[in-house]
Protein backbone atom coordinates (compact mmCIF):
# COMPACT_ATOMS: atom_id res chain seq x y z
CA UNK A 1 0.00 0.00 0.00
CA UNK A 2 2.34 2.79 -1.24
CA UNK A 3 -0.39 5.56 -0.24
CA UNK A 4 1.17 4.58 3.32
CA UNK A 5 4.54 5.62 2.77
CA UNK A 6 3.42 8.79 1.27
CA UNK A 7 1.28 10.04 3.86
CA UNK A 8 4.64 9.39 5.93
CA UNK A 9 6.63 10.93 3.91
CA UNK A 10 4.80 13.59 3.63
CA UNK A 11 4.60 14.19 7.42
CA UNK A 12 8.04 14.83 7.27
CA UNK A 13 8.12 16.75 4.23
CA UNK A 14 5.85 19.21 6.33
CA UNK A 15 8.00 19.33 9.65
CA UNK A 16 10.38 22.50 8.58
CA UNK A 17 6.92 24.60 8.07
CA UNK A 18 4.86 23.20 10.81
CA UNK A 19 3.95 26.55 13.41
CA UNK A 20 3.42 28.59 10.33
CA UNK A 21 0.20 30.54 9.62
CA UNK A 22 -1.70 32.20 11.85
CA UNK A 23 -3.94 30.35 15.02
CA UNK A 24 -7.59 31.36 15.25
CA UNK A 25 -8.05 34.10 18.17
CA UNK A 26 -11.61 35.19 17.76
CA UNK A 27 -12.56 31.93 19.52
CA UNK A 28 -10.24 32.59 22.99
CA UNK A 29 -10.46 28.90 23.55
CA UNK A 30 -9.00 28.18 20.28
CA UNK A 31 -6.05 30.66 20.71
CA UNK A 32 -4.56 28.12 23.19
CA UNK A 33 -3.64 25.06 20.75
CA UNK A 34 0.25 24.89 20.06
CA UNK A 35 0.45 26.42 16.70
CA UNK A 36 3.49 23.65 15.96
CA UNK A 37 1.25 20.39 15.81
CA UNK A 38 1.02 18.35 12.59
CA UNK A 39 -1.09 14.88 12.10
CA UNK A 40 -2.15 13.69 9.14
CA UNK A 41 -4.30 9.86 8.83
CA UNK A 42 -6.11 8.20 5.96
CA UNK A 43 -8.72 5.05 5.51
CA UNK A 44 -8.76 3.59 2.21
CA UNK A 45 -11.87 1.89 1.04
CA UNK A 46 -10.91 -1.54 2.18
CA UNK A 47 -10.61 0.11 5.87
CA UNK A 48 -6.54 0.19 6.12
CA UNK A 49 -5.50 3.09 8.21
CA UNK A 50 -2.40 5.19 8.60
CA UNK A 51 -1.48 8.37 10.33
CA UNK A 52 1.59 10.60 10.86
CA UNK A 53 2.59 13.19 13.16
CA UNK A 54 0.09 14.13 15.58
CA UNK A 55 -2.47 12.24 14.13
CA UNK A 56 -4.03 11.03 17.55
CA UNK A 57 -4.34 14.52 18.70
CA UNK A 58 -7.72 15.51 19.28
CA UNK A 59 -8.95 19.20 17.79
CA UNK A 60 -12.03 21.24 17.43
CA UNK A 61 -12.95 20.37 13.73
CA UNK A 62 -15.62 23.42 13.84
CA UNK A 63 -16.66 23.83 10.27
CA UNK A 64 -15.38 20.79 9.28
CA UNK A 65 -18.92 19.45 11.12
CA UNK A 66 -20.89 21.49 8.71
CA UNK A 67 -20.67 18.44 6.41
CA UNK A 68 -22.09 16.41 9.13
CA UNK A 69 -25.00 18.65 9.95
CA UNK A 70 -25.85 18.85 6.09
CA UNK A 71 -25.88 15.00 6.00
CA UNK A 72 -27.82 14.66 8.74
CA UNK A 73 -30.14 17.94 7.46
CA UNK A 74 -30.74 15.72 3.70
CA UNK A 75 -31.47 13.08 5.64
CA UNK A 76 -33.92 14.50 7.53
CA UNK A 77 -35.37 17.28 5.19
CA UNK A 78 -34.29 16.15 1.70
CA UNK A 79 -34.58 18.49 -1.45
CA UNK A 80 -36.97 20.91 0.31
CA UNK A 81 -33.13 21.99 1.86
CA UNK A 82 -32.64 23.69 -0.93
CA UNK A 83 -35.62 26.19 -0.89
CA UNK A 84 -33.46 27.68 1.85
CA UNK A 85 -29.94 27.43 0.73
CA UNK A 86 -28.03 27.82 -2.36
CA UNK A 87 -25.44 25.86 -4.26
CA UNK A 88 -23.38 27.89 -4.98
CA UNK A 89 -19.91 29.05 -4.01
CA UNK A 90 -19.91 32.40 -2.42
CA UNK A 91 -16.51 34.21 -3.35
CA UNK A 92 -16.69 35.37 0.10
CA UNK A 93 -15.17 34.89 3.87
CA UNK A 94 -17.04 31.75 5.56
CA UNK A 95 -18.70 34.94 8.37
CA UNK A 96 -19.31 36.93 5.39
CA UNK A 97 -23.49 38.99 5.80
CA UNK A 98 -23.09 40.82 2.87
CA UNK A 99 -24.44 38.80 0.19
CA UNK A 100 -27.84 38.16 3.21
CA UNK A 101 -29.40 40.76 2.37
CA UNK A 102 -29.86 41.22 -1.50
CA UNK A 103 -30.05 37.52 -1.55
CA UNK A 104 -33.77 37.86 1.08
CA UNK A 105 -31.56 35.66 3.71
CA UNK A 106 -31.13 32.77 1.50
CA UNK A 107 -27.21 31.56 1.97
CA UNK A 108 -25.23 30.89 -0.80
CA UNK A 109 -24.47 27.36 0.15
CA UNK A 110 -24.37 25.03 3.50
CA UNK A 111 -20.87 25.69 4.48
CA UNK A 112 -20.48 29.28 4.66
CA UNK A 113 -21.77 30.18 8.37
CA UNK A 114 -25.10 31.51 7.58
CA UNK A 115 -26.00 28.32 5.30
CA UNK A 116 -24.66 26.10 8.37
CA UNK A 117 -26.89 27.81 10.57
CA UNK A 118 -29.83 26.99 8.24
CA UNK A 119 -28.48 23.51 8.36
CA UNK A 120 -28.83 23.64 12.12
CA UNK A 121 -32.23 25.30 12.43
CA UNK A 122 -33.37 21.84 10.27
CA UNK A 123 -32.21 19.79 12.75
CA UNK A 124 -33.58 21.74 15.57
CA UNK A 125 -37.02 21.57 13.95
CA UNK A 126 -36.80 18.32 13.69
CA UNK A 127 -35.10 17.36 16.77
CA UNK A 128 -35.41 20.22 18.80
CA UNK A 129 -32.49 21.88 20.77
CA UNK A 130 -30.93 18.81 23.08
CA UNK A 131 -32.22 16.59 20.47
CA UNK A 132 -30.05 18.46 17.78
CA UNK A 133 -26.99 17.91 19.78
CA UNK A 134 -27.71 14.26 20.66
CA UNK A 135 -28.28 13.52 16.67
CA UNK A 136 -25.02 15.41 15.27
CA UNK A 137 -23.04 13.78 18.13
CA UNK A 138 -24.71 10.00 18.28
CA UNK A 139 -23.99 10.36 14.25
CA UNK A 140 -20.22 11.10 14.37
CA UNK A 141 -19.72 8.34 16.93
CA UNK A 142 -21.40 5.86 14.44
CA UNK A 143 -19.54 6.86 11.53
CA UNK A 144 -16.21 7.55 13.31
CA UNK A 145 -16.82 3.66 14.62
CA UNK A 146 -15.96 5.89 18.16
CA UNK A 147 -18.31 5.98 21.22
CA UNK A 148 -15.97 8.01 22.77
CA UNK A 149 -16.54 11.50 20.75
CA UNK A 150 -17.24 14.26 22.51
CA UNK A 151 -17.95 17.93 22.26
CA UNK A 152 -15.96 20.50 24.11
CA UNK A 153 -18.22 21.98 26.50
CA UNK A 154 -15.40 24.92 27.02
CA UNK A 155 -14.92 25.78 23.36
CA UNK A 156 -18.79 26.12 22.78
CA UNK A 157 -19.06 28.63 25.24
CA UNK A 158 -16.28 30.58 24.20
CA UNK A 159 -17.48 30.58 20.93
CA UNK A 160 -20.83 31.65 22.24
CA UNK A 161 -19.54 34.37 24.60
CA UNK A 162 -17.46 35.85 21.48
CA UNK A 163 -20.19 34.61 18.42
CA UNK A 164 -21.58 38.22 17.62
CA UNK A 165 -20.73 37.47 13.69
CA UNK A 166 -22.69 34.14 14.01
CA UNK A 167 -25.46 36.34 15.98
CA UNK A 168 -25.67 38.58 13.37
CA UNK A 169 -26.15 36.16 10.48
CA UNK A 170 -28.90 34.04 11.96
CA UNK A 171 -30.81 37.34 13.06
CA UNK A 172 -31.12 38.85 9.46
CA UNK A 173 -31.80 35.39 8.18
CA UNK A 174 -34.61 35.46 11.36
CA UNK A 175 -35.86 38.45 9.64
CA UNK A 176 -36.62 37.06 6.03
CA UNK A 177 -38.28 34.57 7.59
CA UNK A 178 -35.28 31.62 6.74
CA UNK A 179 -35.04 30.49 10.55
CA UNK A 180 -38.14 29.07 12.18
CA UNK A 181 -36.70 28.47 15.92
CA UNK A 182 -35.27 30.93 18.44
CA UNK A 183 -31.91 31.96 17.37
CA UNK A 184 -30.16 30.99 20.64
CA UNK A 185 -31.38 27.62 20.34
CA UNK A 186 -29.58 27.48 16.92
CA UNK A 187 -26.75 29.59 17.71
CA UNK A 188 -26.70 27.02 21.08
CA UNK A 189 -26.55 23.52 18.60
CA UNK A 190 -24.78 25.19 16.03
CA UNK A 191 -21.75 26.51 18.40
CA UNK A 192 -21.59 22.51 19.93
CA UNK A 193 -21.86 21.03 16.96
CA UNK A 194 -18.43 23.07 15.73
CA UNK A 195 -16.71 21.99 19.05
CA UNK A 196 -16.53 18.55 18.01
CA UNK A 197 -13.27 17.29 19.18
CA UNK A 198 -11.68 14.42 16.61
CA UNK A 199 -8.51 13.46 15.86
CA UNK A 200 -6.76 12.86 11.97
CA UNK A 201 -7.89 9.33 12.45
CA UNK A 202 -11.37 9.88 13.69
CA UNK A 203 -12.09 12.68 11.02
CA UNK A 204 -10.44 10.49 8.34
CA UNK A 205 -13.06 7.41 9.48
CA UNK A 206 -15.83 9.97 9.76
CA UNK A 207 -15.77 10.90 5.76
CA UNK A 208 -15.05 7.27 4.98
CA UNK A 209 -18.36 6.98 3.76
CA UNK A 210 -18.28 9.76 1.09
CA UNK A 211 -15.44 8.03 -0.15
CA UNK A 212 -17.22 4.69 -0.62
CA UNK A 213 -20.76 5.98 -2.23
CA UNK A 214 -22.40 6.28 0.69
CA UNK A 215 -21.83 2.98 2.39
CA UNK A 216 -19.26 2.49 5.83
CA UNK A 217 -17.24 -0.15 4.09
CA UNK A 218 -16.05 -1.72 7.00
CA UNK A 219 -19.45 -2.65 8.24
CA UNK A 220 -21.49 -2.36 5.40
CA UNK A 221 -23.58 0.15 6.73
CA UNK A 222 -25.76 2.20 4.20
CA UNK A 223 -25.05 5.76 5.71
CA UNK A 224 -26.40 8.01 2.75
CA UNK A 225 -27.92 7.37 -0.78
CA UNK A 226 -25.02 7.71 -3.48
CA UNK A 227 -26.21 10.12 -5.09
CA UNK A 228 -26.47 12.35 -1.87
CA UNK A 229 -22.67 11.13 -1.08
CA UNK A 230 -22.10 12.18 -4.55
CA UNK A 231 -23.58 15.94 -4.09
CA UNK A 232 -22.02 16.67 -0.78
CA UNK A 233 -18.37 16.29 -2.79
CA UNK A 234 -19.42 18.31 -4.76
CA UNK A 235 -20.27 21.45 -2.42
CA UNK A 236 -17.25 20.15 -0.74
CA UNK A 237 -15.29 20.84 -3.45
CA UNK A 238 -17.02 23.96 -4.95
CA UNK A 239 -18.18 25.39 -1.16
CA UNK A 240 -15.86 24.01 1.16
CA UNK A 241 -12.81 26.41 1.50
CA UNK A 242 -14.96 29.51 1.08
CA UNK A 243 -13.71 32.55 -0.85
CA UNK A 244 -9.89 29.87 -1.29
CA UNK A 245 -12.25 26.92 -2.61
CA UNK A 246 -11.22 27.60 -6.48
CA UNK A 247 -7.59 27.81 -5.22
CA UNK A 248 -7.93 24.27 -3.00
CA UNK A 249 -9.19 22.44 -6.24
CA UNK A 250 -6.55 24.18 -8.36
CA UNK A 251 -3.90 23.02 -6.00
CA UNK A 252 -5.61 19.89 -4.43
CA UNK A 253 -8.30 19.12 -6.45
CA UNK A 254 -9.85 17.07 -4.12
CA UNK A 255 -13.65 18.02 -2.11
CA UNK A 256 -12.44 19.02 1.27
CA UNK A 257 -14.07 20.51 4.17
CA UNK A 258 -12.07 23.18 6.32
CA UNK A 259 -12.19 24.50 9.76
CA UNK A 260 -10.70 27.18 11.84
CA UNK A 261 -9.40 24.82 14.24
CA UNK A 262 -6.99 23.60 11.37
CA UNK A 263 -8.51 20.59 10.60
CA UNK A 264 -9.33 19.39 6.60
CA UNK A 265 -11.22 16.56 5.66
CA UNK A 266 -10.74 15.46 1.89
CA UNK A 267 -12.28 12.86 -0.06
CA UNK A 268 -10.80 10.48 -2.35
CA UNK A 269 -13.89 8.90 -4.22
CA UNK A 270 -13.77 5.19 -4.54
CA UNK A 271 -10.38 5.00 -2.58
CA UNK A 272 -9.80 7.23 0.36
CA UNK A 273 -10.27 9.30 3.56
CA UNK A 274 -8.14 11.90 4.65
CA UNK A 275 -7.88 13.80 7.66
CA UNK A 276 -5.01 16.73 8.47
CA UNK A 277 -4.52 19.01 11.12
CA UNK A 278 -2.36 22.02 11.35
CA UNK A 279 -3.58 24.55 13.72
CA UNK A 280 -2.20 28.01 11.61
CA UNK A 281 -4.58 28.98 9.54
CA UNK A 282 -3.72 31.20 5.95
CA UNK A 283 -5.97 34.86 5.40
CA UNK A 284 -9.08 32.51 4.13
CA UNK A 285 -9.31 30.67 7.92
CA UNK A 286 -8.26 27.33 6.33
CA UNK A 287 -5.26 25.54 7.37
CA UNK A 288 -2.01 26.41 6.03
CA UNK A 289 0.11 23.38 6.38
CA UNK A 290 -3.12 21.03 6.26
CA UNK A 291 -3.14 22.66 2.88
CA UNK A 292 0.31 22.34 1.26
CA UNK A 293 0.11 18.87 2.65
CA UNK A 294 -2.52 17.42 1.36
CA UNK A 295 -0.94 19.11 -2.28
CA UNK A 296 2.44 17.51 -1.42
CA UNK A 297 0.07 14.28 -1.22
CA UNK A 298 -1.86 14.64 -4.26
CA UNK A 299 1.56 15.21 -6.29
CA UNK A 300 2.83 12.20 -4.45
CA UNK A 301 -0.22 9.95 -5.14
CA UNK A 302 -1.49 11.48 -8.59
CA UNK A 303 -4.48 10.57 -6.39
CA UNK A 304 -6.69 14.13 -7.16
CA UNK A 305 -9.98 13.80 -9.65
CA UNK A 306 -9.27 15.73 -12.15
O1 LIG B 1 -18.77 29.85 13.24
C1 LIG B 1 -17.56 29.97 13.40
O2 LIG B 1 -16.99 31.04 13.26
C2 LIG B 1 -16.76 28.75 13.79
N1 LIG B 1 -17.48 27.94 14.73
C3 LIG B 1 -16.46 27.90 12.60
C4 LIG B 1 -15.80 28.65 11.48
C5 LIG B 1 -14.92 27.80 10.66
O3 LIG B 1 -14.43 26.79 11.10
C6 LIG B 1 -14.58 28.33 9.32
N2 LIG B 1 -13.73 27.43 8.59
N3 LIG B 1 -12.63 27.46 8.19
Amino acid sequence: MTWKNDLAAVASDMLPRCGEGRVADYIPALARVDAKKFGIAGIDSDGVTAGAGDYRDPFSIQSVSKVFGLTLALLAHGDELWRRVWREPSGTSFNSIVQLETNNGIPRNPFVNAGALVVTDVLVSKFGRDGAISEILSFVRAVTDNPAIEMDAEVAQSEADTGHRNAGLAHVMKGFGNIENPVDDVLHVYFHQCAIALCCADLARAGLYLSCGGTDPVNGRRIVPTLMARRINALMLTCGHYDAAGDFAFKVGLPGKSGVGGGILAIVPNRLSLGVWSPGLNEYGNSLVGSLALEAFVRRTGVAIF
